[in-house]
């Protein structure tokens, strides 16, 4: 069934990987009131090309915002920028995507500084929190928008307000015997971790305010992250 998306959705790391996948997959399925903001670092640098290229081919329905996530003075801007664009509207779906993984996999704990637990943890747990918290008033007047999703019986939903925090499998406390082995990653382990109590957190939270909250595990993907072959 072809489901045609509209609103406004904002997608974290969209210039490559799983984040440029899914600015291509939202993209195809935009109905006429839908825009997304695709941010990354370097809009106009040449890691970006391949976004610059999507959204050239949907004039109007994608614009490129520059967005540093371990940058809270970039995170303010963006907000500033996006809430002027949107106007009255409000923003439907935050995707935290964006993330790093260092050192590089297998990072074994030996290879592992304080200096990588600190950047990764700013990147992929504080950035998320702060993007949320600056993006709140503009989360909260689409659900305030959409008091006819209640009716519907549809309170919370992506199509409503909501934040998609992406984490892995390799953040499950459960799972940990079974993936340690593959790659020790303390880093981006723990920081996955904390990422699903800030999801928890914020779910309970911002549920008051009809806003949906939840981590997805992607699955494995072939990307500069996930590497070339299934582990
Ligand atoms: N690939 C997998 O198998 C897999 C599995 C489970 C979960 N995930 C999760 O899925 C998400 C995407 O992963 P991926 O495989 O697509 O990773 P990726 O190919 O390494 O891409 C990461 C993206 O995040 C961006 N990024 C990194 N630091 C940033 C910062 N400070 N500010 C803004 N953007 C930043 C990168 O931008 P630059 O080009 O500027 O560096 C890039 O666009 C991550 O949250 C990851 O943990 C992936």
């Amino acid at each position: 069934m072809s489901v045609e998306l509209e609103g406004n959705i904002l997608v974290t790391g969209a210039n490559r990987g799983i984040g440029l996948e899914l600015i291509k997959q939202l993209a195809v399925k935009m109905g006429g009131e839908a825009h997304i903001y695709a941010c990354c670092r370097e809009p106009e640098g040449p890691g970006a090309e391949a976004l610059r290229e999507v959204a050239t081919k949907c004039p109007g329905k994608i614009t490129i915002i520059k967005l540093d996530v371990a940058d809270e003075d970039s995170m303010s801007t963006a907000a500033r920028t996006v809430s002027e664009k949107i106007a009255a509207g409000g923003l439907n779906l935050l995707i935290n995507n964006a993330a790093i993984n260092k050192p590089a996999s297998p990072a074994p704990l030996s290879a592992t500084t304080k200096k990588d637990m600190m950047d990764v943890y700013e990147t992929n747990v504080v950035g998320p929190f702060v993007l949320a918290k600056v993006l709140l008033p503009l989360l909260q007047r689409a659900a305030e928008k959409d008091s006819s999703a209640k009716d519907n019986g549809n309170k919370m939903s992506c199509r409503r307000a909501a934040i998609i925090n992406l984490s892995t499998m390799v953040s499950s406390i459960e799972k940990c015997p079974e993936t340690f082995s593959t790659a020790q990653m303390y880093p981006y382990r723990t920081s996955k971790a904390a990422l699903n109590m800030l999801t928890r957190c914020q779910a309970l939270d911002f549920k008051n305010h009809n806003i949906l909250v939840a981590a997805i595990h992607p699955g494995w993907v072939r990307t500069e992250m996930g590497g070339a072959e299934v582990r």
